[in-house]
């Protein structure tokens, strides 16, 4: 089986809200023994409602199996619908990738706590962030965050904060990678599979000290 490790050849930034951003993700290798290189054109766009079905798919091939997901149930396209509804209505971006013309990870921010009742908060936000398995490791999760992140600071943010299950290594290594730092650890504040679960929040500060105009 093939196997590409992947580096970023193109920039994502500067793209504007509704436009696509495109990146070439080249590989060094194309798999052991071929000497052969490959590449992998990703694009970032803004999610539609035809994507939904394809990222619900994403979401929840980690339900069963995972802790990444403190839910034991597998949501529906409704619920997904309605969620996407949501984001649009408060203008939160929900983002895809997209390889081959086929959704390979998406990521979205939203509130950190009710902004809405408790407008203090209206600079943080938390994002959630997926790619699917057989693509990991080659470079679109930089790509997607990277994306979102730019979004973010266009949209005003201050902070943005990930909530991660304290097990998700996988997880923690990557935020670490994109600047983020552990500021928490919340022992037991989950429970899936019979066991309690620790909560990691992770937070990059987006933009300068200063605050808000
Ligand atoms: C976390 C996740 C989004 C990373 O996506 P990805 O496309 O595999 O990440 P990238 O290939 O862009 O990785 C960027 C860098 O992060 C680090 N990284 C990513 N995955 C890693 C892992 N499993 N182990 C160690 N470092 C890792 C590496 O430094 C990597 O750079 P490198 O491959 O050049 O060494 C992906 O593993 C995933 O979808 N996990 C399940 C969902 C999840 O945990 N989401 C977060 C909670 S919302």
């Amino acid at each position: 089986m093939a196997q590409c490790v992947s580096y970023q050849s193109g920039s994502i930034a500067g793209a504007e809200d509704g436009e696509r951003a495109y990146a070439a993700v080249e590989s060094r290798r194309g798999g052991p023994g071929t000497g052969l290189g490959c590449a992998v054109n990703v694009e970032v766009r803004d999610a539609t409602p035809a994507d939904l079905p394809a990222t619900l798919a994403i979401y929840n091939e980690l339900i069963g199996s995972t802790t990444v997901e403190w839910s034991e149930h597998p949501q529906t396209l409704d619920e997904r619908r309605a969620w996407f509804e949501r984001q649009r209505a408060r203008n939160f971006p929900s983002l895809v990738a997209v390889v081959d013309h086929e959704i390979v990870g998406m990521t979205s921010y939203g509130d950190f706590r009710d902004s809405f009742h408790w407008p203090g908060y209206r600079f943080t936000a938390e994002h959630s962030i997926h790619v699917r398995q057989d693509r990991r490791r080659h470079g679109i999760g930089r790509l997607l965050m990277d994306e979102l992140i730019a979004r973010a600071l266009r949209g005003g943010i201050h902070v943005l904060v990930g909530a991660l299950d304290a097990d998700n290594a996988d997880s923690i290594r990557f935020h670490q990678t994109l600047g983020f730092v552990e500021v928490a650890r919340l022992p037991e504040t989950g429970f899936k599979f019979g066991h309690w679960l620790d909560l990691v929040l992770m937070q990059r500060m987006l933009d300068g000290p200063s605050g808000p105009a």
